[in-house]
């Protein structure tokens, strides 16, 4: 199989950057920097390589930087952002503060025709791409050629056709650089030949040979929780080890209405996998009393869940491995395989809330994956839809949705609100347009009026958000008679609540969950 390999300089969105490639049909590799081997050229199809973004400067005295054999191997090369600055540097250009940092959408002029942006941009026209970028090419290294540029920078794409050396300044793997995709198809079909060779399907073949040798005879247990990851990894497993696969339903506490029930009705329907629901309410919330910050409620669960696996596993000295349905922006948000050197922006539980020290092992077949591309392999291995099309539910459920403490009482009402919440998504079939819709529950109360009556009450807040991996999100745009029906129905039926607030913050600045 043809293969790009993709040099991580810690940048957030170096895997866009694999998934663009494997929509084109290319399987791609992810490698940090400092694990860059000679072997690796060797002993890999690797057609094609590209250079990430990454925070630093390359004018940093300890900035990353790549041995020597990359750029002699003749494979051709793409730099993005960083990796176009590294490209510069190594061969005698200089770099730059600029006065006028670029962040955003931005228009380049472009000068000159390229096989890197054949049938995208044309010579002699402005065209829009999103860059985020301090530093900038001064002077461009001897045999480079100037491509594009924008008003404050002058070197946004360069190359060096006869080395197949190619570097942009902005981010084509970003869905705002117009012909992003096709910049990348240029390069990987064009410049490094590559064939397609990638699928789903021969994903899903491949993962499953992958857990079969890396499990052995050796017993798993996968945690579930209802979402759509931690389904696909269950069903995953169970096609590739069948009965040494068992499933465990923890029961915190913290789920929605009738989820448990849920959850176990469509597994045992659909599926003969080997399910045992963990009734562990009490102890998560013993352990959540008094408990008032985000990350430490993170790490009290993501700890529980753990010690409750780990006790489990006792059972069955088989069992060596937890499987979990992590995901590509559960890793980069919390802590990412650049080691410390990204930044850490929540501890999603089953990554960064874990423990340090664990008796089983991990196995995360979803790992580089965005949930976009876990539904479509869900659909590959022929999951019903009503697993699919489920909203995502973070691991510390309700914990992180009940802002402060987390009580039985506040448990009660957040429950309540967001059932009616979901029931009306559903009623006007809006649930399947959204991302993801829940309920909030503020830690202040206001005053209200109800019949005769003053209240005093918590603020419940409406969350619904559009988005493609959850990396990025919009909020969705109800219309005014919907919210209004919200806000009276929640208020009358759920005693606690006096007051519906809707939620129209994006991501960026905020994020998907509260907390
Ligand atoms: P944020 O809040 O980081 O969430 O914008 C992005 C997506 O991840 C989900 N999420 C989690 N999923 N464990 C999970 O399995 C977690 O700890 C966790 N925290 C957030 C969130 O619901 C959204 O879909």
């Amino acid at each position: 199989m043809d293969k790009v390999l993709i040099i991580d300089f810690g940048s957030q969105v170096t895997k866009l950057i694999a998934r663009r490639i494997r929509e084109l049909g290319i399987y791609s590799e992810v490698l940090p920097y400092f694990k860059v081997k000679k072997e690796v050229l060797t002993s890999n199809n690797i057609k094609g390589i590209i250079f990430s973004g990454g925070p630093r400067s390359v004018n940093l005295k300890d900035s990353p930087k790549l041995p020597n054999f990359i750029y002699e191997s003749s494979i051709p090369i793409l730099g993005i952002c960083y990796g176009l600055q590294l490209i510069a540097k190594k061969f005698g250009g200089t770099i730059r503060l600029s006065e006028d940092r670029e962040f955003g959408r931005r228009e380049i002029s472009v000068t000159k025709s390229s096989p890197l942006i054949k049938n995208v941009y044309v010579k002699g026209k402005k065209s829009q791409v999103w860059m985020s970028h301090s530093d900038h090419v001064e002077n461009l290294p001897k045999n480079f050629e100037r491509i594009a540029s924008t008003q404050s920078c002058s070197s946004v794409i360069i190359q060096n056709i006869e080395k197949k050396i190619f570097g942009v300044q902005f981010h084509p793997e970003v869905s705002h650089t117009v012909g992003g995709a096709k910049i990348l198809g240029n390069f990987i079909f064009d410049i490094c030949k590559c064939k397609k060779t990638w699928n789903m399907k021969s994903f899903k073949t491949e993962i499953i040979q992958k857990l079969k040798n890396t499990i052995n005879d050796k017993k798993v247990i996968c945690g579930l929780s209802g979402g759509v990851d931690s389904t696909v990894t269950a069903i995953l497993l169970d096609q590739a080890i069948g009965k040494n696969l068992k499933c465990i339903l923890v029961d915190t506490g913290l789920m929605r209405k009738n989820e448990v029930k849920t959850i176990k009705e469509l597994f045992t329907k659909v599926y003969e996998i080997n399910l045992k629901v963990i009734n562990a309410k009490k102890t998560f919330l013993k352990k959540l009393k008094g408990m008032t910050d985000p990350e430490k409620k993170r790490k009290i669960i993501g700890k529980l869940f753990i010690r409750i696996f780990e006790k489990y596993s006792l059972d069955d000295k088989n069992i060596e491995f937890l499987a979990q349905g992590t995901l590509y922006p559960d890793v980069i948000e919390s802590v990412s395989n650049m080691e410390d050197k990204s930044v850490t922006i929540k501890s999603h539980h089953n990554v960064g809330g874990l423990p340090k020290k664990m008796k089983l092992k991990l196995v995360e077949p979803l790992r580089e994956l965005f949930k976009d591309e876990v539904r479509i392999l869900g659909s590959e291995l022929k999951i019903p839809d009503e697993f699919i099309k489920r909203h995502p539910f973070p691991g510390p459920g309700l914990g992180i949705r009940i802002l402060g403490e987390v009580n039985e009482k506040s448990l009660k009402i957040l429950r309540e609100a967001d059932d009616i919440f979901i029931r009306l998504l559903k009623q006007k079939k809006l649930y399947d347009k959204i991302w993801q819709a829940f309920c909030v529950l503020l830690p202040t109360k206001t005053v209200g009026v109800m019949g005769d009556n003053r209240t005093y009450e918590k603020i419940c807040v409406i969350r619904a958000v559009t988005s493609i991996d959850g990396m990025t999100a919009e909020p969705y745009i109800f219309n005014k008679s919907f919210l209004q029906n919200c806000s009276t129905e929640i208020i009358n039926n759920v005693k606690g609540i006096n007051r519906v607030c809707y939620d129209y913050t994006s991501k960026p600045p905020g994020t998907i969950e509260f907390e």
